[in-house]
């Protein structure tokens, strides 16, 4: 029996690309899809497509309605958490595709999940060259202390930093050793400038964001080391292809623990 799938943001410029890649596996069925603007409607009929079958709703609740086992979710930052809470308390298992959820938000519904036995799967980057992306960042700084992220994106993009950015910087703090650089508290001149610091003391790790016309999404991870340095950069393209593998792998494992993990890494090792 294929895994029944609710595609929250089935519209948007992800969930139109995760649509026509469901319909074409054999194991997957779309069986209800979330768009505000687009409920009560036919799926395949909003997309400019034939009909499909899939209805629309305006919101997970309602979607939650319909027999499913996963919810996958590529909303907006201010949904994601009601959304991945609420599916968890009707027992389905849950993939976060949607930035802006920190270590914090992680806790609770890492504590909804396991509760429920049901398992989440969030990454802050479903594509296979980012999360190659976080693995030499990780591996790097076993043997090199000091490094900042530089987290580029569009002037649009309503949260800073990016999912990306955010999911490499909480990891790499609770691994890193710690920096030489100076400490931001005896830092004069505008400390802010110094950029957002996740993790604390001198295993704090710094990003940088930058919100300008032109940027997709591209995060480097700049190590320093005396007198050299080693940059390990990332950058998105225009589309929203290389997201769909990774979050099609995610829906076919998320059944396969219980409660939160973090990073397309934890599924390809
Ligand atoms: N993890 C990754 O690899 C990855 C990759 C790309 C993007 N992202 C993240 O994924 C999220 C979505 O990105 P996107 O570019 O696809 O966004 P988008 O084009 O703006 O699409 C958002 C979709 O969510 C729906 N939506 C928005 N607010 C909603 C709400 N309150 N309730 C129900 N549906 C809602 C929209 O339809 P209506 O407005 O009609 O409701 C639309 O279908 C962002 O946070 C982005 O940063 C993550």
């Amino acid at each position: 029996m294929p895994i029944r799938i609710i595609l929250a943001g089935a519209t948007g410029w992800v969930g139109r690309a995760l649509t026509p890649a469901i319909a074409a596996t054999d194991d997957l069925e779309l069986v209800a899809a979330v768009a505000r603007s687009a409920a009560g409607r036919d799926l395949g009929e909003t997309l400019g497509g034939a009909a499909n079958g899939v209805p629309v709703f305006a919101s997970v609740d309602e979607a939650l309605t319909i027999p499913a086992d996963v919810l996958i979710d590529y909303t907006k930052p201010d949904a994601v958490k009601a959304n991945a809470l609420a599916a968890i308390a009707a027992g389905r298992h849950v993939v976060v595709g949607t930035s802006g959820l920190g270590a914090a938000d992680y806790a609770e519904i890492d504590a909804a999940a396991t509760a429920r036995s049901v398992g989440v799967l969030a990454a802050g980057n479903f594509s296979i060259t980012a999360t190659l992306l976080k693995s030499f960042t990780l591996e790097a700084a076993k043997y090199v202390a000091d490094v900042e992220i530089i987290d580029y994106a569009s002037a649009k993009k309503p949260d800073a930093p990016s999912g990306t950015a955010r999911e490499l910087a909480e990891t790499l703090a609770a691994q890193r050793q710690a920096a030489t650089s100076r400490p931001v508290a005896d830092v004069s001149g505008v400390p802010a400038t110094r950029g957002g610091a996740f993790g604390e003391g001198a295993t704090e790790v710094r990003v940088h964001a930058l919100r300008l016309p032109s940027f997709v999404l591209s995060v480097e991870s700049v190590f320093g080391a005396p007198d050299e340095r080693l940059t390990i950069r990332h950058d998105a393209g225009s589309s929203a292809v290389p997201y769909v593998a990774g979050t099609l792998l995610a829906a076919r494992k998320v059944a396969g623990w219980t409660g939160v993990r973090r990073g397309l890494d934890t599924l390809l090792d």
